[in-house]
């Protein structure tokens, strides 16, 4: 990913294409009002998330320079209330031999009034590899930081002769967190393998450990019993309400009828009964977009999770109409993480609700610029269905008994132009569906049912005259528009 930046004024570089089309992109219909979005160009996976002297950073992978990604850069944003965010320069480019074709995905850890963040450098060889074994060299780097927005040295802590060797190379995204004195780095992992004859790889997890954060040795392996996906990126190790979660991306899940219908999967595991992973795995959400998300524990102690509203390697099946106007993806709005019923629920953020909402009478409207906000009860027995967008174009929700679907298909029962030609998303409760709450931010509507059991996540692009909302079936429903 991503060439190297010869010009050593790379920040400059990076501000003067911000700047050039910059009134393009504010003219944009699809640009979102409390999302993270990147500031042009393209943005992917959430990194480094953190609370830093009582202000969330928010860092993540960013191409400013393609609309189609690419990399080569972590973008910068901050926020006093997890919803506005102030976009700030790039903080790190490909300017070290062990970086060189990408600074990739990465976390943040504070300590003592600075800030060390993790990241994978990952290096491309020219030549003609396959690309699995050979060809790519990964090292884990480090930064410290004293203000979140210039950063220290490059130092490498981690490179091709420390890892396991039935390892490929493709280990990448440190988390790394403090316990009991010792800190400890998760990476995610491909691990050469085979099912008899055939190559068959196993996505794996490293848990390294340091007493300084400077050296590392292996201190164990996390790996399903049974094959589960050939790579895991992006893990992600944390205490929930005293149970511990694995967060993981695999890669080669194959689909199920109501699972595992996206490209590449992300999801958690509860680890804290021992199991290995793929026993306990949930997806986190059962939208058409999102993979990569990161947690982080706000100075609160609230667990919070972004992921990013979109999926790799995508880009032929899922075109986003923002393509044209210069910019492509965001991050979702941040959840509050809470285990009720085994299971982990995600909530957007108690922020929103100090977002001055007006409410819209009856059960249909139109809505512009605005964030939105549907919230519905339902009435046992009956579906419920809320419809977003016209009938030729849009996004239906509906709801009964323990299953929701999501749809854009059009009257003709062909996929609608909005889900860039995909069509159909289930998802199930443990028991009758009571509520759903939709957020929708302009071109990203996110459902949350009963409370955050059941999360979706789908980017939608309608315009002007195709902004409507129409709810039926509901035993209650409230619309809410936001004033700013
Ligand atoms: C996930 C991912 C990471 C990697 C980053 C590069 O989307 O592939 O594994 O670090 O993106 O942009």
């Amino acid at each position: 990913m991503g060439k190297e930046i010869e010009n050593e004024n790379w920040v400059n570089k990076v501000r003067a294409e911000e700047n050039r089309q910059k009134d393009r992109l504010n003219s944009c219909p699809f640009r979102m009002k409390y999302h993270i979005m990147p500031p042009v160009g393209w943005l992917n996976d959430p990194n480094g998330l953190c609370q830093f002297q009582g202000t969330y950073q928010a860092y993540f992978q960013y191409s400013p320079l393609s609309v189609n990604g690419g990399g080569g850069f972590w973008g910068h944003c901050t926020s006093q209330d997890l919803l506005h965010w102030q976009y700030q320069d790039p903080v790190l480019t490909t300017d070290r031999l062990e970086d060189r074709s990408g600074v990739y995905s990465g976390s943040a850890l504070i300590e003592d009034g600075t800030m060390y963040l993790f990241y994978t450098g990952n290096v491309k060889l020219p030549g003609d590899y396959d690309y699995i074994d050979e060809g790519r060299i990964s090292s884990q780097l480090l930064v410290s930081s004293k203000d979140g927005q210039h950063m220290s040295e490059k130092t490498v802590l981690l490179g091709m002769k420390d890892y396991p060797e039935d390892m490929t190379a493709h280990i990448r995204d440190p988390k790394v967190w403090k316990d009991q004195g010792h800190y400890y780095m998760i990476l995610g992992a491909r691990k050469r393998d085979f099912d008899g004859d055939r190559r068959r790889d196993t996505g794996c997890a490293l848990v390294y450990v340091s007493y300084n954060k400077k050296q590392w040795k292996l201190d164990h392996e996390i790996l399903p019993e049974e094959n589960f996906g050939y790579m895991w990126e992006c893990p992600d190790l944390f205490e929930l309400d005293g149970e511990k979660i694995l967060s993981y991306c695999p890669q080669g899940l194959p689909a199920e009828p109501e699972r595992c219908q996206n490209l590449y999967q992300s999801g958690y595991s509860i680890l804290t009964n021992g199991e290995t992973p793929e026993k306990t795995f949930q997806e986190w959400d059962l939208g058409f977009d999102f993979y990569a998300p990161q947690s982080f524990e706000d100075e609160n102690g609230r667990r919070i999770l972004i992921g990013w509203a979109g999926v790799p390697d995508t880009i032929e099946t899922h075109r986003n109409l923002s393509v044209q106007n210069g910019w492509q993806h965001c991050l979702t709005i941040p959840r509050e993480l809470h285990i009720e019923n085994g299971a982990v629920y995600q909530r957007p953020v108690c922020e929103i609700d100090t977002l001055s909402w007006k409410r819209e009478e009856g059960t249909l409207c139109r809505f512009g610029r605005e964030m939105v906000k549907i919230e519905t009860a339902l009435q046992e027995g009956i579906p419920a269905e809320i419809r977003i967008g016209t009938e030729e174009n849009g996004l239906t929700i509906h709801m009964e008994a323990d299953r929701i679907q999501m749809t854009f298909l059009n009257k003709k029962g062909e996929p609608s132009a909005c889900g860039g030609g995909r069509a159909i998303r289930i998802g199930r409760t443990a028991s009758e569906i009571r509520h759903a709450l939709v957020l929708i931010d302009n071109s990203i509507a996110e459902i949350f049912v009963n409370d955050g059991e059941v999360v979706m996540t789908t980017r939608i692009y309608l315009e002007k005259p195709e902004r409507m909302i129409t709810v039926n079936g509901c035993r209650t429903c409230e619309i809410w528009k936001t004033e700013e």
